[in-house]
């Protein structure tokens, strides 16, 4: 079944860009994700187009996760969430790597194409492939109807609404939030706990009211852009749920201000990537508040020491950096959802202070459906 949009879903309702419209719809299309979904009695979640049973459920010995651009990014989120909520071996991978590598399609494997569209090229490849070597391929699709929605076996809607704007932002955090649904709900067949399926969708409840609160930090947040915008180029770093997340913010800034980006594990600097560090490339840094801080925070010691510039996301001011953008904290598995929106907002105001096209970047497209 295809349901239309309505039109004045597409009306500018204010803002000057889609892309600053669709940051800030973020809070409701979050919201819209959730609902009619939980379900408290077994602390867990109801997907009704999964077609996946239980028994079929138990039977997945690894995931695999397919996309392109944005939505290989929400893979690499929804991997380390199946992997921290359900333990199962999970991991993603860009679309065309997987459909050109002759990969070996194991049928104890449940594969994942995510995407905005529906429509991508690379991705529709990758599960016609796996379709025809005998696989479950499940979607996790925003356009309802769309091609990568029909040729899969099931999934989970992303209901982030229309998103026009080229770079993503609500559909980023939206499918983030539907791999949440699905890790929790793979969780709680296996072996994920009925308190920390409680804890998870306490979690998931409080996600809008603070997608809400890092929005009212726009105007700081501005700021900085302002402050950063004339960077030579851009590193962005993070230890495990952080990094995903950085690498998200790297190609969002790229994409629309056309800074120069580059996303590594914090702990890779060393090998290689410190030898850019000088006042002229400053740091991203993306530090959730778990046992890697302590690990994060020598590494930007090591920053400094280059006299590089710091601008940390984190759940408290950071004594190391110059700028600490402060997020509220969620559940440790839930934080990377909420990390990414104020960078968006910083990769939006760094475009706006270039004077970027920021809804339709240079040689970009929203979706591409060619090879
Ligand atoms: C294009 C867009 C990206 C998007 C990617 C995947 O490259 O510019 O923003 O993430 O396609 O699109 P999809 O519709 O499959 O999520």
């Amino acid at each position: 079944t295809t349901v239309e949009w309505e039109a004045e879903s597409y009306d500018m309702g204010g803002h000057d860009t889609y892309m600053h419209k669709e940051i800030h719809e973020q809070v409701d299309a979050v919201d819209r994700v959730l609902r009619g979904r939980i379900d408290d009695r077994f602390a867990t979640v109801r997907l009704g187009g999964l077609n996946l049973d239980a028994r079929e459920a138990r039977g997945v010995r690894r995931v695999k996760i397919l996309g392109c651009g944005s939505a290989y990014h929400t893979g690499l989120i929804g991997a380390q969430l199946i992997e921290e909520l359900a333990r199962i071996p999970a991991d993603a991978e860009p679309a065309s790597e997987f459909r050109y590598r002759n990969a070996v399609v194991d049928p104890d494997t449940l594969y994942i194409a995510v995407s905005q569209s529906g429509e991508t090229y690379d991705t529709l490849a990758a599960v016609q492939e796996l379709k025809r070597k005998g696989a479950r391929v499940l979607g996790v699709v925003n356009v309802v109807g769309s091609a990568i929605a029909r040729e899969t076996d099931g999934g989970v809607y992303v209901h982030a609404g229309p998103e026009v704007c080229v770079v993503s932002t609500k559909c980023f955090t939206n499918t983030a939030v539907a791999f949440a649904l699905l890790a929790l709900h793979l969780g709680r067949i296996r072996d994920l706990s009925v308190a920390d399926g409680k804890r998870i969708i306490a979690g998931l409840r409080r996600l809008p009211e603070q997608i809400a609160e890092v929005l009212r930090g726009e105007e700081e947040i501005k700021k900085l852009a302002a402050e950063y915008a004339n960077a030579k180029s851009m590193m962005f770093i993070g230890r495990v749920r952080g990094y995903p997340v950085a690498r998200e913010a790297s190609l969002k800034l790229k994409e629309v201000s056309y800074v120069h980006a580059e996303a590594y594990p914090a702990s890779e600097l060393k090998h290689g990537p410190l030898a850019l560090i000088e006042p002229e490339v400053p740091t991203v840094a993306v530090l959730p508040d778990d046992d890697l801080l302590e690990k994060n925070r020598a590494t930007l010691e090591e920053i400094k020491a280059r006299s590089g510039r710091i601008l940390a996301v984190a759940h408290q001011e950071q004594e190391k950096a110059d700028h600490t953008i402060v997020v509220p904290r969620n559940e440790p598995e839930l934080d990377p959802i909420l990390m990414g929106v104020p960078l968006q907002l910083l990769a939006y105001h760094t475009a706006l202070a270039l004077g970027r096209d920021i809804d339709k970047p240079r040689n970009l497209a929203k979706s591409v459906t060619v090879e």
